[in-house]
């Protein structure tokens, strides 16, 4: 369906899948996932989608972000200019289905994916046309929703419940993890925490560092109390908007601290980083490589994997 050489997505994230990181991605034989909302102005994401296009021939996607935001631009104005450059693949993500936007993806050809985190969400994006449906469980990074369903029970759930292709993640950290998601029944794989430590990915040295010393217990649940709940980096910022949840602050306390995540170029205004996505998943990432390292060795690994089910479970006939 996306012309990719294996079943590999790679996970949007807001502020670092840029042009650099999703050209890596699509470049390795996966399908790289822009984020158009690190893009505030048109002419810069037309800007960064002619750069992925020099970077790489291979497909790649755009997602379109429908979670509440403050200053959120009608993702209108992202599609016009994605269709004037010819994007393929569109992936949405949020709350909701955007059902008023269906119609124009069709229209222009694009294939259309969803990402949600549960069977209600999965089956209504397919009964409003889409292509596919992405499921994230509950150990990913980022958003995780309210069901927290684990990705083992998720998948599958999900892939009985639909007659689209499904698209599996959260918590996939190695080869392990890719054909584990497969054997759910899903056609591809999202994984996003674990490129983290990708060189191309534009995250500071010394946070990619901490996170190779990270383990599955280092993450938080933060920001449920204002119903947006997100898995992050139990760093020092994460442990100070825990605590003003806990002690009841509104969005107007919570803000200053989650506006932002700090990025390479803004490093040393916080030490820790900032609020920083990241799922359970960090504990299998031990490395910093560059991404096609990252992709192949998720490929190898996953056929060792096979080869190691099919070896301790011979055919019963
Ligand atoms: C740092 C970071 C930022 C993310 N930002 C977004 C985002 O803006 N929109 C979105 O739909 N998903 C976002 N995600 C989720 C990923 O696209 C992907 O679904 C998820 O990371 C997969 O689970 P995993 O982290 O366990 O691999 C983000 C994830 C991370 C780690």
């Amino acid at each position: 369906m996306f012309d990719i050489e294996f079943p590999i997505i790679g996970g949007t994230m807001m502020h670092l899948a840029r042009a650099e990181y999703t050209a890596a991605v699509s470049d390795a034989g996966g399908l790289g996932v822009l984020a158009s909302a690190n893009y505030k102005e048109m002419d810069e994401f037309r800007e960064t989608l002619r750069k992925i296009k020099d970077k790489t021939e291979k497909p790649y996607a755009v997602n379109l972000n429908f979670f509440p935001a403050l200053n959120q631009i009608d993702n209108n104005l992202y599609l016009d200019v994605m269709i004037d450059e010819g994007v393929r693949v569109v992936e949405t993500s949020g709350h909701k289905a955007p059902e008023e936007m269906v119609a124009r993806i069709k229209d222009a050809g694009m294939k259309w994916m969803h990402k949600c985190v549960g069977v209600r969400y999965a089956r209504k994006a397919e009964s409003l046309g889409a292509d596919a449906v992405t499921v994230v469980g509950y150990e990913n990074g980022g958003a995780t929703g309210t069901l927290d369903i684990t990705t083992l029970c998720l998948i599958p759930r999900v892939v009985d419940s639909v007659s689209i292709p499904v698209i599996g993640g959260g918590g996939v950290g190695d080869g392990r993890g890719l054909a584990a998601v497969l054997a759910l029944g899903a056609e591809a794989v999202i994984v996003g925490t674990r490129l983290l430590l990708a060189e191309e990915t534009p995250l500071h040295p010394a946070i990619q560092k901490k996170l190779t010393e990270s383990s599955e217990l280092d993450t938080r649940l933060v920001l449920r109390s204002i119903g947006n709940t997100h898995r992050v980096l139990d760093n020092e910022t994460a442990q100070q908007v825990a605590k003003l949840e806990a002690d009841g602050a509104g969005l107007d306390k919570l803000l200053p601290l989650i506006s932002g995540m700090i990025v390479k170029e803004k490093f040393a205004e916080a030490s820790d980083g900032g609020l920083l996505a990241c799922g359970q998943g960090i504990g299998l990432g031990e490395e910093i490589k560059p991404m096609r390292d990252i992709i192949q060795n998720l490929v190898a690994e996953a056929h060792q994997t096979t080869a190691r089910i099919n070896q301790l479970m011979p055919s019963p006939d």
